[in-house]
């Protein structure tokens, strides 16, 4: 049901496509839920360029004064010798890391419609439905890292390091999620390689006991990557740590078709404990497309229906806005990662008719 009392609504749209496609996701929002109010700063290279730093102090004021994050994209040419704290990127890092969000949801969806368009057979692709639950905050993007010469040798160091109740608490999350689908997890690891991933299994296999009704699968990674493009529709849940979760993710989204529509929640606490995340598209700033206009803002878009689920409690309106998504991918036309150029209509097209496609606001979610 959720409250209706005013919701904020951090608008950080960064750089590439960011900004296009999160003013579409910004439009569909205030359609459905207009007690949410919006406050906009910048970050990643555009905050570079305006305040010199990616995430300025006034950036994660607005965050910490709003009830959830619609984040774009960073990232963009001229970083190359910057060290990473320095990057455009260091502003989505230090959020999630600021404000504890450990578990990034990424569901892969092959929308009804549009099978046809995914790099794999049609057949391959029809009802596939899984989610991946990347850990966030821990292994190879935050441990310690160098860059040294060691005996006049240059020696470049990044530390992928686990303690066990962050595996714990993501392998919970996780379990939690599948007990809302199809009960069924897939741990990823490289066990057979790697400490971390040996540790990830024990935790793995300890929390499992607590979810008896739960099927638990593990996997290594590489596999896992064979397994996706072999049979996709054999995944339900992925738990994995954070950059095996990066990669698996472009695969997964990039089987439904295109990246172009494939969204994303952080957040910090159980799946259905209500509060704060960012929700992002997991695309990226797509640079050849930047600034003209004709981006797919449907994963925006998606990422704006779960804020309204894990942040807003508006379930609701979280289920209308992916309803009108899918009828309007399924209906066409559609944007150019999906449709040939002659055909493909701009992001703002693709918008309106997922508007024209959401019944008026709920009388009840109407500001009084
Ligand atoms: C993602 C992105 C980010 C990541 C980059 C922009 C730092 O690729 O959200 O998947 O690697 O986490
Ligand atoms: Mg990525």
């Amino acid at each position: 049901m959720g409250s209706r009392s005013v919701s904020r609504i951090a608008v950080l749209p960064g750089d590439g496509i960011g900004p296009e496609v999160t003013a579409a996701a910004v439009r569909v929002l205030r359609a459905v839920i207009p007690s949410c109010t919006f406050g906009e700063a910048p970050v990643g290279a555009a905050a570079i360029a305006s305040h010199g730093t990616p995430l300025p102090d006034e950036t994660l004021a607005l965050a910490r004064a709003s009830d959830a994050i619609l984040f774009g994209a960073v990232g963009g040419p001229g970083f190359e010798d910057r060290t990473p704290d320095k990057r455009p990127e260091a502003s989505i890092l230090g959020l999630r890391k600021a404000f504890g969000l450990y578990a990034n949801v990424r569901p892969s969806f092959a929308f009804p419609g549009l099978e046809s368009r995914s790099p794999l057979r049609a057949e391959l692709v029809r009802g596939m439905d899984l989610v991946i639950v990347r850990e966030l905050t821990g292994g190879l993007y935050f441990g310690p890292k160098s860059l040294e010469r060691e005996d006049g040798v240059l020696t470049a160091r990044d530390g992928l390091v686990y303690r066990d109740f962050e595996i714990e608490r993501i392998v919970r999350f996780a379990f939690a999620l599948a007990r809302t689908r199809r009960k069924h997890v897939t741990s990823v690891d490289k066990s057979n390689v790697l400490m971390s991933s040996q540790l990830w299994r024990r935790i793995t296999i300890d929390v499992a006991r607590d979810f008896p009704d739960i099927t638990l699968e593990h996997m290594l990674v590489d596999n896992a990557a064979m397994q996706l493009v072999r049979d996709p529709r054999a995944f339900d849940v992925i738990v994995t740590e954070n950059m095996f979760g990066d990669i698996l993710s472009d695969e997964a989204a990039m089987i439904t078709g295109t990246i172009g529509s494939a969204p994303s929640a952080s957040l910090g606490a159980d799946p259905h404990a209500r509060g704060f995340g960012i929700y992002e598209p997991i695309s990226g700033t797509a640079p050849d497309i930047a600034g003209r206009g004709i981006a797919n803002p449907a994963a925006a878009i998606l990422s704006a229906a779960l804020l309204a689920r894990f942040s807003l409690g508006e379930d609701e309106a979280a289920a209308r806005i992916e309803d009108a998504v899918a009828q309007t991918l399924a209906a066409g036309p559609r944007t150019v990662d999906l449709d040939p150029p002659g055909e493909a209509v701009s992001t703002d097209a693709f918008t309106d008719a997922v508007l024209a496609r959401l019944p008026a606001p709920l009388a009840s979610a109407l500001p009084s």
